[in-house]
């Protein structure tokens, strides 16, 4: 089995030493930086803009995995991509019929593209864009406040992805991560994780990282 990336969600750390909390993830095994943007729309919690992952990129050479939850994602594709995103994830229940060309906006850029699906959402209806885009994102908890409980039926989506995606697809779940749902997530054929609670909340966080590998 190849490696599982380990991207910590940096909606767990310190705001107020953004600079300082990046250093310790690379200093402690993270491969990449997970970064959570919400609107105030499409989730209740307003968090991180375009401006601040600017500043982010200026301070690690970690690639950026930007995870827009926000309503009319076409808009803010161009900015989040000069900002220095590697890595950009729209959710499906935000475009809908516009899924195709995001993802085409998305790649325009030169930089990966993801969809996301909330809890409620089957992987029936991203089905026709395993093919498009390079990374899955599932959702085991519902978007929009970290440390939130893992929901395990929305962790057998990855296995249903999993079984008719293309190889190269990365399938990343999002939510409730810790040394136990990552274990099954693994199972279930994984290749990414993201984690913001239980990486932060760890007095070693290296062995945090390390433990779900
Ligand atoms: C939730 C975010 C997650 C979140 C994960 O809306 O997409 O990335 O920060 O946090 P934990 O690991 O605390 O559930
Ligand atoms: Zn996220």
């Amino acid at each position: 089995m190849s490696k599982i990336i380990v991207a910590p969600s940096i909606l767990s750390s310190d705001f107020a030493n953004l600079e300082s909390e990046i250093k310790k993830l690379e200093q402690n095994g993270a491969d990449w930086v997970h970064i959570d943007v919400m609107d105030g729309h499409f989730v209740p919690n307003i968090t991180i803009g375009a401006p601040v992952v600017k500043a982010i990129r200026r301070v690690t050479k970690l690639p950026l995995d930007v995870h827009l939850m926000i309503d009319n994602p076409e808009k803010y594709i161009k900015d989040f991509a000069l900002a220095g995103a590697d890595y950009i994830t729209f959710h499906y229940e935000a475009a809908k019929d516009n899924a195709e060309e995001i993802i085409n906006l998305i790649k325009s850029y030169n930089i990966k593209a993801g969809i996301s699906i909330k809890p409620k959402t089957s992987t029936i209806e991203i089905k026709k864009y395993l093919n498009l885009v390079d990374l899955v994102l599932v959702m085991t908890v519902e978007p929009g406040f970290g440390g939130q409980k893992f929901m395990t039926d929305c962790a057998k989506k990855i296995k249903e992805i999993k079984d008719c995606a293309p190889q190269s697809l990365i399938i990343e779940a999002d939510g409730g991560i810790n040394n136990q749902t990552a274990q099954y997530c693994k199972e279930l054929g994984v290749n990414a994780l993201v984690a913001g609670n239980y990486i932060y909340s760890q007095t070693n966080m290296k062995e945090a990282v390390a433990s779900l590998r």
